[in-house]
């Protein structure tokens, strides 16, 4: 059994891997040998990525697409494919949310949350499984958050789609076990990218949150990548429908 964490030769598709968490952990899967194919809105932040994994003497791909948009989500696993020739590794990563009570929040901010949320997390899982199971496997895994176990006031759509996110990870693990594809979750605490920024932006919130978390700080993107390149490794190979938290002991302290 490999203790390592090399991934030589294999494919992995990191969606929102333009910033934030994302291309923390593209650039992890690119230092542990993958050759990575990043996927988001943004193009300038997923060629600087690009640029930074190639930097490193790795191979990499960018893909611009909205997953809003369905039908470019089988473009993904076809120009990784064309790239790469397969795909062993799929990082759900991508996410929105909006910070709205929910009394406030609008019908289409719902849609927008749960159809990147879940529904693309979904398309894109299935079709990149058709291609593992032509590689005899491959590994999934899906970036919740702590959020999806517990309520909270302000984002409990985002809590919802990550709460389903979550079951979802176990319902394809279950399904697709016999096809050798472990599908995972990982679940961040409040971690310090663009996407919490309205959070911890502000010193007082900031300091409230903290104040609940054991280790007495926020995540930095970086911290979150180990659990991702554990489970896409041989190590995990008999670790399927499970979530790992990396919060700092936030849910131990619930
Ligand atoms: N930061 C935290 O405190 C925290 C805590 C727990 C869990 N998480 C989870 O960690 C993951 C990454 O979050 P982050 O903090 O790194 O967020 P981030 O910095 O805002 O990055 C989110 C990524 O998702 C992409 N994305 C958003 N909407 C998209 C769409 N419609 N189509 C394609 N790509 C889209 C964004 O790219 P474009 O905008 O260019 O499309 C971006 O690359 C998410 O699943 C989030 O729920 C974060």
């Amino acid at each position: 059994m490999p203790t390592t964490f090399d991934l030589t030769d294999k494919v992995a598709i990191v969606t929102g891997g333009g910033r934030g968490i994302g291309r923390s952990i593209a650039l992890a899967l690119a230092d542990s040998g993958a050759k990575v194919a990043v996927t988001a809105r943004s193009k300038d932040q997923l060629d600087s990525v690009v640029q930074e994994i190639r930097a490193k003497g790795r191979e990499a791909l960018a893909i611009e697409a909205d997953l809003m948009e369905t039908g470019r989500i089988p473009v993904i696993v076809e120009e990784t494919v064309n790239a790469f020739q397969k795909v062993d590794i799929l990082i759900n990563n991508a996410a929105r949310s909006f910070m709205r009570p929910l009394m406030d929040l609008r019908e289409d901010g719902y849609d927008k949350i749960f159809d990147v949320n879940v529904k693309a997390a979904f398309l894109l899982s299935r079709l990149a499984a058709k291609e593992m199971m032509k590689a005899g496997g491959g590994r999934i895994v899906n970036i919740t958050t702590v959020g999806a176990v517990r309520g909270g006031a302000g984002m409990g759509i985002y809590h919802a789609s990550k709460a389903a996110l979550t079951m979802l990870t176990k319902c394809m693990a279950v399904e697709w076990a016999g096809l050798n594809i472990n599908v995972n979750a990982v679940g961040p605490g409040l971690t310090r990218t663009p996407f919490s920024q309205p959070i911890w932006s502000n010193p007082e919130i900031e300091a409230a949150i903290t104040a609940r978390i054991p280790k007495g700080r926020l995540a930095e993107p970086e911290e979150v990548v180990g659990a991702v390149l554990f489970l896409c490794t041989e190590n995990a190979q008999y670790i399927t429908g499970e979530t790992i938290y990396v919060d700092g002991g936030s849910l131990a302290n619930t």
